[in-house]
């Protein structure tokens, strides 16, 4: 496809988390817009076409419409997990570059058929994982990449927090079009950073329950997972959708041979703080925390499908968490610590 300095976007679902699209498309309306505002709620898609005042755009409940549209060129797809694979192989094959939200499919080969069909239409198909844009998960990864805390001996997360039960009141309440609890939505973000910092992961044995019955029949709340690396080291990741205790513990300790790090220590916005033997605490404010990694994921999105650079969040990476999330639902299921065998 033809490359231009300006893109114009569909937005396909206008639920949660469309404003936060909006926002960030905002910051680079110099060179994209949302020009259609989609969803079967006409009413949510006229609202969120609303906090973009000022630019001109259409409002449909018809995806068709969009797939026809000439004056489309992308679309930016925040939709229940069911249909990203679905929307997005139709919007590949009607020649449309796609963003689309996490996780990328709700199984393997549906993140396997969206990767063929962007490929082979020439469309570019980007992951839309802000957690891989955050400006504190790429200065860990950098520290970590240049030795400064030496070899990793192994990592711990935590993605706790109270999901809102009004978020869980249609599909997300349902596995069948969810995929999953928490960890299929949540703890994937987390899921992206560990193996951001801590490389490829070998194997996983999970355990999950289910604490709150009003966020969804037959999907768990609370996951714990132990993760073993390619690389040898080791690493733990607590997700749960049951506590308002998120400030107890940092988002991600990096513990090398030689230092440690931690990310988000006490809550959100706290930086990353590098510890070294003899050394004060060390604390960075890496530009962009992961909550302002959605400016810098539609910016990259938008270079790529500009100028053709590389994508940051790619829909391998997003297909890795995919293939991670669900060798962790069948550890929990049978007991046993899951392989991760090269492909599937
Ligand atoms: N809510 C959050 O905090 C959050 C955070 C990060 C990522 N996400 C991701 O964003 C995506 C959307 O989540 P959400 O919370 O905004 O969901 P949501 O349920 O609030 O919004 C989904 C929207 O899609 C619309 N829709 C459903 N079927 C449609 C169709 N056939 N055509 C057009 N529109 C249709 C619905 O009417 C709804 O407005 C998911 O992948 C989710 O994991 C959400």
């Amino acid at each position: 496809m033809a490359a231009s300095s300006f893109t114009r976007i569909a937005l396909v679902g206008c639920g949660d988390i469309s404003a936060r699209h909006v926002e960030a498309l905002e910051k680079h309306a110099s060179r994209a817009q949302f020009t259609v505002y989609c969803d079967t709620d006409a009413t949510r898609a006229a609202a969120i076409a609303a906090l973009a005042a000022g630019h001109t755009a259409r409002i449909t409940t018809d995806f068709d419409a969009v797939l026809a549209d000439a004056d489309v060129d992308a679309v930016d797809l925040c939709l229940p997990h069911h249909l990203h694979a679905p929307f997005a192989i139709a919007a590949a094959r009607a020649g449309k570059h796609i963003l689309c939200e996490k996780p990328l499919a709700v199984s393997v080969e549906d993140c396997d058929a969206m990767i063929a069909a962007a490929d082979a239409a020439g469309v570019t198909l980007c992951h839309g994982e802000p957690m891989r844009c955050a400006g504190i998960v790429a200065r860990a990864a950098q520290i970590v990449a240049e030795g400064q805390i030496g070899r990793i001996a192994g990592l711990q997360a935590t993605f706790a927090y109270w999901q809102r039960a009004e978020l869980n009141t249609g599909w997300r309440g349902r596995k069948s079009e969810s995929g999953g609890g928490h960890l299929m939505d949540g703890g994937i973000h987390i899921i992206d950073a560990l193996r951001h910092v801590g490389g490829d992961v070998a194997s996983v044995q999970a355990m999950t329950a289910h604490y709150r019955p009003e966020l969804g029949e037959d999907s768990e709340d609370l996951a714990v997972l132990n993760l073993r690396f390619t690389a040898g080291h080791c690493g733990q990741l607590f997700a749960c959708h049951a506590t308002r205790g998120r400030a107890a513990s940092p988002m991600m300790t990096v513990f090398g041979e030689e230092g440690c790090l931690s990310l988000e220590a006490y809550g959100p916005g706290n930086g990353l703080v590098v510890f070294l033997p003899g050394q004060p605490p060390r604390v960075e404010n890496p530009e962009h925390g992961w909550v302002d990694g959605y400016e810098r994921l539609m910016g990259s999105f938008l270079d790529t499908v500009q100028t053709g650079v590389p994508l940051l969040s790619t829909p391998q990476d997003g297909r890795e968490n995919v293939r991670l999330v669900l060798a962790a639902y069948r550890s929990a299921e049978t007991g046993a610590e899951t392989v991760l065998s090269a492909g599937s």
